[in-house]
């Protein structure tokens, strides 16, 4: 018989995922700490045919490198600026990837962001929790800002920033864009959306975006530069890549009042700990990089990542591939 491929999984996936890999192949889940020790993944991978791994995976040069027999590597997120890919092509090993099913959960979160932030809903449940809602019964305590009528500026127009833009435009919104590619005149349309210079998104917005992937060319794009060129009343939401933000700069920007607040899902370092500069915020939202995180949404990225590998091994087209 046949030998069965060997395949590891950087953390546990679902059962039924699980459960269907067991029957084909020889499975090792990593179950000690997570993210995986570089160290241990290096030695692991030195005999197995596929790979699923996850976005705080950093599957490099030394990792592809001593996946000497590795034919497949399947990644649970849509992002996968965690591999070198340019490498992992050289050595003709394909590489999978879960676009699509998590747009929608994606733009859902950004929209509860933005809403959350200017009505300052997080920030209104600590105050409840710490007795202090007797602080705020004044006409002028604790207001929030409308969504209706203001200009939302979406950095990066693909998928998600669509599925945000469009979302969006029934509240009442001006819809402006910035993409490397102008949309076709249909695709602009329905969210009403105008193509501008990133100048120009930064300087009109009063809620800007972020829905670019992270790459070299697009890390820390967002500095101290455009972010001084923001409204004051502005505020800036990012569920793309916490990379694509200068960090600095924006600690700065939000704590000398130069723009009026963050929600944040994603950031430099993963994770963030609880003596985090934001954390001491009052005017930031945070939430710990759960874009794609509904029950529905996880399941069909596991179904994804698990075709996307079973495909590769086959030497066949994946579903999705990078
Ligand atoms: C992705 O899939 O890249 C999301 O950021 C969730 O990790």
């Amino acid at each position: 018989m046949k030998n069965k491929f060997k395949i590891l999984l950087t953390r546990k996936l679902h059962d039924f995922v699980l459960r269907e890999l067991e029957k084909k192949y020889d499975v090792t889940v990593h179950s000690g700490k997570i993210p995986m020790p570089k160290k241990i993944l290096m030695k692991k991978i030195q005999d197995k045919d596929g790979l699923i791994c996850f976005p705080y995976d950093m599957i490099d040069s030394d990792i592809i490198k001593s996946g000497k027999k590795l034919k497949c590597i399947s990644t649970y997120s849509v992002g996968f600026d965690h591999i070198d890919v340019k490498l992992a092509k050289k050595r003709r090993i394909k590489i999978g990837y879960t676009p699509e099913v998590l747009t929608d959960a994606t733009a859902d979160l950004t929209v509860t962001l933005i809403l959350d932030v200017l009505r300052r809903v997080s920030e209104g449940d600590r105050m409840i929790r710490e007795g202090r809602w007797k602080e705020i019964f004044g006409a002028y305590d604790y207001v929030g800002t409308d969504v209706k009528g203001k200009t939302i500026g979406i950095l990066g127009m693909g998928r998600i920033g669509m599925a945000v833009a469009k979302r969006l435009y029934p509240f009442g919104v001006k819809i402006i864009y910035h993409n490397r590619n102008r949309l076709s005149k249909t695709r602009e349309k329905s969210p009403h959306a105008k193509l501008v210079t990133i100048n120009t998104l930064f300087k009109s917005s009063d809620i800007i975006s972020i829905h670019i992937p992270y790459s070299k060319e697009t890390h820390e794009i967002v500095d101290e530069k455009l972010l001084g060129k923001m409204k004051k009343s502005a505020f800036l939401v990012n569920t793309s890549r916490g990379k694509i933000i200068n960090e600095s700069n924006l600690i700065k920007a939000l704590k000398q009042r130069k723009i009026s607040g963050a929600a944040l899902d994603v950031f430099r370092n993963e994770p963030i700990g609880k003596k985090h500069m934001f954390t001491k915020m009052e005017n930031v939202v945070l939430v710990p990089h759960i874009g794609s995180s509904s029950k529905e949404t996880r399941e069909k990225m596991a179904e994804i990542t698990m075709m996307n590998l079973k495909l590769g091994l086959d030497r066949k087209k994946l579903l999705y591939s990078v």
